[in-house]
């Protein structure tokens, strides 16, 4: 081991004269959260020692031990049996230690030609990304196949459908419920392009300008199961747009799953009454033992809030950087490592509830046709008795206002009243003065008719095929 000043076990200090301050120290230290990246830092190693065997800087005795303590070091790594020390500053720094204490410092010591913790921790952020994007585009999957699943369940019930929050037209719970899918859809889609960004190794970029020894990139993207090295090493070790992009992502899902929760927490209200949810997806009051509250859904509503604080942290720490690698980036880690852990506590939690969501079909029945919500019925029924929709409009406004004068529903008013509203209003337009009909006529792509439901169904289930029970 090196006489470093910085630290018995630190990556650079020969040309320091006295050790870094504690205060530097505490604030350096990275360790305590990029542990996590471990064994990432671990497989990087290895590609780049086969990389230093291809390129004639290791003999086939020198790669094999050394390969051999790398092995050795993951598994204590994930038995636990090697740990970080106060002494080391990140995650690199502390697995060279256990690599020098498993190899020995001479063979130990040759394994960082080549290479830079720069290019080191850009490449570790994607693997372990990558990753986690599996992880998070699994549960996404779950929940879509969730919803699609209550959507088949629900098929032909009614409920009212909402602008402004105010009843608008019906339409069918599935429909309702496909809408929450979709948004999740589109958010496996953007994880699935950005593979396509992050899927690149910036290995063999060197601190920030290439490294001289001629190793071969390609080898080492291979060994990562990466598409290939990055183009411009600068860009390589500087830019994490790959990680706010990432970031963004995982808080537009936080977002999205924040809409369903205001939904289910206003529905499961006593006022409400749309769902009642399950026992083991509800939580008690410690003072009021009648309640039975939705903290699932408020805690997913309100984490969407730490996310938002996470990504918009992070594109702070960007903001204005000079290239190249500035020690601001180790800050990249912490705001995102937050946005995986929540949303691998969160969608588990989340997936449960949706999944055993009880839905009080009667009462979604009751409320649809309410609020005047088939008046646009009557109003497109009187375009196809070939009124203009301008005078149709007037109409319907005035049987509405005639209905809440009177304290009637559409349906209720006399033939003889509708008639003195206007001569359009022939007695045949109850036909369309039913919650079925409504739903029904709305065919048109997109729609709540059962065809456009089931078209949906069909689509969302090739993206989320339905799981064994
Ligand atoms: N812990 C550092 C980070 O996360 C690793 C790179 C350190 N590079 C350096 N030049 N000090 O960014």
């Amino acid at each position: 081991m090196s006489s470093h000043s910085a630290g018995s076990n630190a990556l650079w200090g020969s040309r320091f004269e006295g050790g870094p301050s504690d205060a530097l120290v505490a604030l350096s230290r990275s360790v305590h959260f990029d542990w996590r990246l471990a064994s990432y830092d671990i497989a990087g190693t290895r590609a780049h020692i086969k990389g230093l065997l291809a390129g004639g800087y290791l003999t086939e005795a020198e790669y094999d031990k050394l390969d051999r303590a790398l092995v050795a070091l993951l598994e204590r790594v994930q038995q636990g049996s090697f740990q970080p020390k106060p002494s080391d500053e990140d995650v690199h720094s502390a697995l060279e230690r256990g690599l020098l204490e498993i190899a020995g410092a001479e063979i130990g010591g040759k394994v960082r030609a080549g290479r830079s913790r720069n290019d080191q921790i850009a490449t570790l952020i994607r693997t372990y990304l990558l990753d986690q994007a599996n992880v998070i585009g699994g549960l996404l999957i779950e929940l879509i196949d969730i919803l699609v699943t209550r959507a088949e369940e629900n098929l032909g019930v009614a409920m009212p459908g909402r602008t402004h929050f105010q009843h608008a037209q019906p339409v069918q719970l599935s429909h309702h419920l496909l809408a929450h899918a979709w948004p999740l859809v589109r958010d496996l889609e953007r994880l699935h392009d950005w593979r396509k960004r992050a899927n690149l190794s910036p290995y063999g970029a060197g601190a920030l300008a290439g490294n001289t020894l001629g190793l071969d990139p390609n080898l080492v993207a291979a060994e990562l199961g990466l598409a290939g090295p990055t183009q411009n090493s600068i860009d390589a070790t500087s830019s994490r747009d790959v990680v706010a992009e990432f970031a963004f992502i995982g808080t537009l899902v936080g977002i999205n799953l924040s809409r369903l929760s205001e939904e289910i927490i206003i529905w499961a209200s006593a006022e409400f009454n749309y769902v009642k949810l399950h026992d083991s997806y509800s939580t008690g009051s410690s003072i009021m033992p009648q309640k039975k509250n939705p903290d699932i859904a408020e805690l997913a509503r309100g984490k969407s809030g730490r996310l938002i604080g996470d990504l918009t942290g992070l594109l702070a720490t960007l903001k204005g950087l000079p290239l190249a690698y500035n020690r601001d980036l180790q800050e990249d880690k912490e705001p995102v490592f937050d946005i995986v852990d929540t949303l691998t506590v969160l969608l588990p939690a989340f997936n449960g509830m949706v999944a055993t969501l009880h839905f009080n079909t009667d009462r979604l029945e009751e409320l649809a046709p309410q609020g005047f919500s088939l008046a646009t019925d009557v109003a497109e029924w009187l375009v196809k008795n070939k009124v203009a929709f301008r005078d149709a409009h007037e109409i319907t406004g005035k049987l509405v206002s005639y209905c809440e004068q009177h304290n009637l529903q559409l349906h209720e008013v006399p033939d003889a009243d509708m008639a003195a509203i206007s001569h359009h209003l022939t007695p045949d337009v109850r036909d369309v003065l039913t919650v079925a009909g409504s739903i029904k006529a709305r065919a048109g792509a997109g729609g709540t008719a059962l065809p456009r439901v089931l078209e949906q169904i069909a689509a969302l289930r090739k993206i989320a095929p339905k799981r064994e029970a």
